[in-house]
């Protein structure tokens, strides 16, 4: 497939992206918050009972992205999770960065790491089948932060990775996020609206300068929000407006695709947000979602490691799932939420 037919079969109307690609570090601080040890068994365990929502992953999610761990794990029954996902037409897709580190510096910023190497890596993941990748870079704001050294060493960084990707036959997702739960995460939407725009300006320029075909690739950005811990709250409406504004300044229209992060939002925000954009329309891309935190937080309360919740748990995330897919036609609703 070239990279623009997998870039638009992950973008499929109705369809999203389950980001499943927690690092350890991430994972184990979301098992210790329902009180598990994050064991090699029990992820595995966790994300057999995501792979395995029926519901969810034939109606709603076109690609998964995984872990370097995942990617090659197989269920507890022994078949590839590789398979599992194949079976219902969801496309396996990739984290290669290796985290966020702290930036030479004052500022209290973070640049991505992972680059040496990648071409290898790359090659081993497309041998597995993985039809796209992801690397996130944050953007820090607070006083002094974002610098424009920053920004530049990250959009740097993700066109090297995507130039990496599409030599692999890999559609490489582009993940600048500006980071709206932060410290002090007490700036104002404006703010954030103008640090988005500055991201995106230096990310495409990196793009282009690299090479990068825009058609085959996909974009992950952040909403435009306030910081989760700004007084002033703004509405969704107003959300919505300013986040299609600055990437409608931004986003060339070749980009087959705009699928956001979550961020820390609540899973009821992340879909009324996303769906606010899509009731604005006419757009030249599709927006839908890649949330991590957002489509999984009641799945992985109802689960609680116990392996007689996994339909209850399935049945959490096949509702969070749907939300999300009606969110990404501009149909959802809140009492469809509340129904349920
Ligand atoms: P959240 O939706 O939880 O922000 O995670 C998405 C993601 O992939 C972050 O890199």
């Amino acid at each position: 497939m070239s990279l623009n037919a997998i870039a638009q079969k992950l973008m499929k109307p109705g369809m999203g992206i389950l980001a499943a690609d927690e690092s350890e570090p991430t994972i184990a601080k979301r098992f210790t918050k329902i009180g598990l040890n994050s064991t090699l068994d029990l992820r595995r365990d966790y994300r057999e009972m995501l792979f395995r929502s029926k519901e969810a992953m034939q109606n709603y999610i076109s690609g998964v992205i995984l872990t370097e761990e995942t990617l090659e794990q197989s269920a507890v029954d022994g078949t590839a999770f590789r398979a599992i996902l194949a079976e219902a037409d969801v496309i396996p897709g990739i984290k290669v960065d290796r985290g966020a580190f702290p930036m030479p510096g004052e500022a209290g910023e973070k640049i991505t790491e992972g680059l040496d190497g990648l071409r290898q890596r790359l090659a081993h993941y497309a041998k597995l089948g993985a039809g796209f990748a992801k690397w996130r870079g944050v953007i820090t704001i607070n006083d002094i932060a974002p610098t424009r050294n920053n920004i530049r060493a990250n959009a740097h960084a993700l066109a090297r990775y995507a130039i990496l990707c599409q030599e692999a036959g890999i559609v490489p997702i582009v993940e600048p996020e500006v980071v709206g739960d932060g410290d002090p995460g007490d700036h104002s939407i404006r703010k954030t609206e103008d640090v988005t725009g500055e991201t995106l300006e230096a990310v495409f320029k990196e793009l282009r300068l690299a090479g990068v075909d825009l058609a085959g690739m996909l974009l992950k950005p952040n909403m435009v929000l306030a910081g989760t811990k700004a007084k002033d709250r703004p509405s969704v409406e107003e959300v919505a407006r300013r986040t299609v504004a600055i990437l409608r300044e931004h986003v060339p229209a070749a980009v087959p695709g705009i699928a956001f992060l979550s961020g820390g939002q609540t899973d009821e925000e992340a879909t009324a947000h996303l769906n606010a954009m899509n009731e604005i329309g006419g757009l030249p891309w599709p927006l839908t979602f890649s949330y991590g935190r957002a489509l999984q937080n009641v799945a992985l309360v109802t689960w609680a490691g116990e392996r007689t919740n996994v339909p209850a748990a399935q049945a959490a995330f096949s509702h969070r799932a749907r939300m999300n897919s009606l969110a990404a036609l501009g149909q959802w609703r809140t009492d469809l939420d509340k129904a349920a």
